[in-house]
């Protein structure tokens, strides 16, 4: 049994919370990391009107009784907007979901202080996604629940300081007194190991929860994310687009990289990051057809698996690697091997 200030506050088994994952984080996946001791995420851009996101939370709720939370990006989009914004965190409210993660702009300097505080009224757990040090005191002073540390390894827009989970990690926790969740390269136990020595009250993972069997990524992507390793991303989008993505590298962002390098805008790049292409690459299986935003982690996964093992090895493992880095002390003070 594990014990943080995340699972104190979300009544959750293990302190792992899965990553907002545009197309693909749906009731399904949500209901599977909830269900299986993790805290799933239903990521609200997937859903335009209010009565879409409300049936994907009830359907969430039929496949579990237990606490999940909405993932809402503050990014610019030329398909979510403000008001869409705005629907998503008063039906956060209005259905108390257990906690939100917001990512891009903190939501007191895109809708206002309220916007917050009508969030915890409701008793809703909101977290900010954040890239530097700066940013994660922002958060404390607005008041945010707590924040997932984000790391340059890290798949989807890693922050462009380019800073790393490991070091990153515990300038957060030295400077806040609210929890901090390691984001970024985290794939198995010794990655959550190390979060946890570094001070993180728990890991969000995202590349991990793609070659589980209930996401909703077609086979083919699945086996090759299995084949490739910690060198096989690339980051993109600097140039062109105006903030970097951590990608897969392929055909696609090959191509997308060209034309950046080219000198080439939006209206080139539009058609190649179209998210009715990426919707369609994922479900179809087309391998060099899309940006697919994955993270350096993708080196440590090596198997298919349900989001409940995931979970259970994760956690395990954690423990196991803990336990085993601790003998190392032991056997220094003593003078004699001990097992792990
Ligand atoms: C396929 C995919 C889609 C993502 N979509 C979003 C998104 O819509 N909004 C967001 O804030 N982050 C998004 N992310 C980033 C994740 O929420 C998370 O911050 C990051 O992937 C963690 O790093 P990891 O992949 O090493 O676990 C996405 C990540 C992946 C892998």
């Amino acid at each position: 049994m594990i014990k943080t200030a995340v699972t104190e506050m979300f009544g959750v088994k293990y302190p792992i919370i899965c990553g907002s994952m545009m197309w693909l984080c749906r009731p399904e996946l949500c209901a599977a990391v909830s269900e299986g001791g993790g805290l799933g995420n239903l990521t609200c851009g997937n859903y335009e009107t209010e009565d879409e996101l409300k049936s994907a939370i009830s359907r969430v709720r039929e496949l579990t009784g237990k606490p999940f939370m909405l993932g809402v990006t503050l990014m610019p989009s030329v398909r979510v907007t403000p008001e869409m914004n705005r629907m998503y965190l008063r039906v956060a409210a209005e259905e108390k979901v257990a906690g939100m993660e917001i990512s891009g702009m903190p939501l007191d300097m895109a809708f206002g202080k309220e916007a917050l505080t009508a969030l915890k009224h409701a008793g809703v757990r909101v977290f900010h996604k954040v890239g530097c040090l700066k940013h994660g005191i922002h958060a404390q002073k607005a008041g945010y629940d707590g924040v997932y540390c984000l790391g340059f390894e890290a798949g989807g827009h890693p922050y462009k300081d380019n800073v790393g989970t490991i070091v990153l990690t515990p300038r957060m926790v030295d400077a806040l007194d609210i929890p901090v969740v390691t984001v970024g390269g985290i794939a198995d136990g010794r990655a959550m190991a190390a979060a946890l020595a570094l001070g993180a009250q728990g890991i969000m993972m995202a590349s991990r929860f793609l070659t589980t069997r209930e996401c909703p990524v077609h086979d083919n992507i699945k086996q090759e994310l299995i084949k490739r390793n910690e060198a096989d991303t690339v980051i993109f989008g600097g140039k062109g687009l105006g903030m970097q993505g951590r990608a897969l590298k392929n055909g696609l962002v090959e191509k997308i990289q060209n034309i950046e390098d080219g000198g080439g805008g939006l209206e080139e790049l539009f058609p190649l990051i179209s998210g009715e292409r990426i919707k369609n690459a994922w479900e179809k299986g087309l391998v060099d057809d899309a940006p697919f935003m994955v993270g350096q982690c993708i080196g440590h996964i090596h198997e298919i698996m349900t989001c409940k093992e995931v979970l259970e090895t994760v956690c395990r493992d954690a423990q196991k690697h803990l336990s085993r880095a601790n003998t190392l002390f032991q056997k220094d003070q003593q003078g004699t091997s001990a097992e792990p």
